[in-house]
């Protein structure tokens, strides 16, 4: 029987985390996610979740999400819960508790999508 690199044998996951990786040239006025080093924040939470042995629960780059200015940029599925991370580790465990292990939104972390 197949199986993917965490042993398991079904495809899916109970929730599905994007954290965007998109980089633009130094001085664009939109800014990336990759210069407030978005994937070494991604990277990180990866390792986390390995860690905290969550095995149903996958983090990937993605591509620009569309909020640059609000990055960096993360999105986590099912749910479609917007967050704006800062990089910081107490953040990082905040999700990784909360959300991704408890299931729970971490409402002050949330994006601020207002105009
Ligand atoms: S560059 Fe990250 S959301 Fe656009």
């Amino acid at each position: 029987m197949a199986k993917d690199g965490k042993g398991r044998t079904e495809p899916g996951y109970s929730r599905h985390v994007f954290i965007c990786g998109h980089q633009r040239p130094e001085g664009s006025p939109r800014g990336c996610c990759s210069e407030k080093n978005s994937l070494e924040v991604m990277q990180r939470l990866k390792e986390m979740v390995r860690q905290g042995g969550l095995d149903n629960v996958r983090v990937q780059k993605s591509g620009c999400l569309d909020f640059c200015e609000n990055g960096i940029s993360c999105v986590v599925y099912p749910e479609g819960i917007w967050y704006s991370l800062n990089g910081s580790e107490e953040q990082l465990i905040r999700l990784m508790e909360q959300h991704l292990r408890d299931g729970l939104t971490v409402e002050e972390m949330q994006m601020n999508l207002e105009p």
